[in-house]
């Protein structure tokens, strides 16, 4: 199993389906997973349907860390990408969406492959006032559908046999206000700067951004970086990230 994969998690109470992320930070055996998506959010995401209804009785926390799963490669058939102006609601077997700047964002797999993904495009985002375009590669299963009103990308769909590659953040950017074919390439185009998948939330400050400054030297630091880039200096839950890239990327620089 790799990481994106999907897995699903399952035992006496439950089951759900999870994204997965191969990680050292926890232990063989021991699979973590957060509590917060919900039924509105990732319906397959909710991990509170594997845990047994026998809280603490002075705290009133759920017995999660009790929980025992066994874990199985989801059998997806397809895996897909999606961002829109306006919220959607997916209809397949396993999807999770979040909120982004200037619309939403949903990761989405299925078991079932549609024939026309155009068609699905706009059963997913029910845009039927916008235009359409869209590339596709029938022998190796990967289309892309980007939705467009005034010249201006409203919504794009991504799809493929694997777990979609592509630079996300650069996509989600362009809603409202990028060009339909920039957001088909799915990744940055010469003259514009790809800031990586989001490191720091609060001040939306993407991975490519933070090594740039690590890696030139501006921010040999966790706090240069707050200096340099604000990264870091509102919630700090990025902080221990943000070191890790510092050790990481400030190392390899200092060795070459
Ligand atoms: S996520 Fe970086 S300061 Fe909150």
């Amino acid at each position: 199993m790799c990481t994106a994969d999907l897995v699903e998690a399952a035992n006496d109470l439950g089951r759900a389906i999870l994204r997965v992320l191969v990680t050292d930070r926890v232990a063989p055996g021991h699979p973590f997973a957060p509590i917060h998506w919900t039924a509105e959010t990732a319906p397959t995401g909710r991990v509170d349907v594997l845990v047994a209804a026998n809280p603490d009785p002075l705290s009133g926390q759920p017995d999660s860390k009790a929980s025992t799963v066994t874990l199985g490669k989801y059998p997806a058939r397809w895996y897909g990408f999606a961002v829109s102006t306006d919220d959607i609601s997916p209809d397949c077997a396993y999807w999770a969406k979040a909120r982004v700047p200037g619309g939403w964002r949903a990761e989405l797999a299925g078991t079932a492959l549609p024939q026309d993904w155009v068609a699905e495009a706009r059963k997913l985002f029910g845009l039927a006032d916008c235009q359409v375009a869209s590339v596709s590669d029938q022998a190796r299963s990967l289309a892309r559908v980007a939705v467009h009103r005034d010249g201006r990308l409203v919504a794009a769909l991504f799809v493929g046999p694997e777990p979609v590659a592509l630079a996300r953040d650069l996509v989600i950017a362009l809603l409202g206000k990028g060009q339909a074919h920039d957001a088909l390439a799915g990744r940055a185009r010469g003259d514009v700067v790809d800031p990586g998948p989001t490191v720091c939330a609060c001040l939306n400050i993407g991975r490519n951004t933070i090594c740039e400054a690590i890696s030139t030297g501006r921010a040999r630091t966790v706090a240069a970086l707050g200096e340099v880039l604000g990264a870091g200096t509102s919630c700090g839950s990025c902080r221990p990230e943000l070191a890790g890239l510092v050790t990481r990327f400030g190392c390899r620089e200092a060795a070459e």
